[in-house]
């Protein structure tokens, strides 16, 4: 029983917040889509009416191949809970994401949610978070938020394809991952990133998830 197992097995029970006629927010990577594969079986099995909100173009591809009808952010007025994976949570319950380029569609999806449903494997948790912090940026202000960052003590690394070139968001930006060492209070260091002119989203979401699921070896999982 691997990790694979767990994600599969914490997906169909995450699937009891899901009720009839609800939007329902897709978050982006892998344990999305292990949930919208688990989300697609309840719709055909429970003939549900239910409304997809996708956070990226990764998981709007797999969600209409799965055949989950799709709406857009600028279509509705709340979600009654988004499903989404995360690269790291502290002990606090904060969270960072980014990892795959999505934070700022998968942040204005938590910010219409009623209820935000997290799914990660053991790896991911941490007393403090450890990881790079992927923030978001407009390409013009590249230079002036990588000398904000390095004030506020953080080491930036643009990311970058295979090849060299930048990786370019959904939303024609730019990601500086920042190292901020051990970070003992998100809260605040993610207050101080926004406030940056240029950044468009930082990987730290202040707004804790009201559910998180924890993946573990032997196919396990728990809800924390
Ligand atoms: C996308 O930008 C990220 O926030 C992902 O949600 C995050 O990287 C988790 O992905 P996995 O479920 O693939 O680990």
């Amino acid at each position: 029983m691997s990790y694979d197992d767990a994600m599969k097995a914490l997906s169909n029970d995450a699937l009891k917040f899901v009720k009839d006629g609800f939007v329902v927010g897709l978050g982006s990577g892998r344990a999305a889509t292990t949930l919208v594969n688990s989300l697609s079986s309840l719709i055909k099995v429970k003939n549900y009416n239910i409304r997809g909100v996708s956070t990226s173009l990764q998981i709007k591809i797999i969600a209409e191949k799965k055949g989950i009808p799709l709406v857009e952010a600028d279509q509705i007025d709340h979600i009654d809970v988004v499903f989404d994976g995360a690269d790291q949570i502290d002990s606090q319950r904060y969270i960072i994401k980014g990892g795959g380029g999505a934070l700022l569609r998968e942040n204005i999806l938590f910010s219409l949610a009623n209820k935000i449903v997290v799914m990660a494997d053991e790896s991911k948790f941490v007393k403090n978070f450890t990881r790079t912090v992927p923030v978001e940026v407009h390409p013009l202000a590249r230079n002036s938020v990588i000398n904000a960052i390095k004030k506020l003590g953080g080491k930036t690394e643009l990311r970058s394809l295979d090849k060299g070139y930048p990786f370019f968001t959904e939303n024609g930006n730019i990601i500086l991952d920042c190292n901020f060492g051990v970070i003992k209070n998100p809260k605040v260091l993610s207050q101080k990133i926004k406030q940056i002119p240029g950044v468009m989203e930082s990987g730290i979401f202040v707004r804790k998830p009201d559910i998180i699921y924890r993946a573990m070896t032997g196919g396990k999982f728990e809800i924390i």
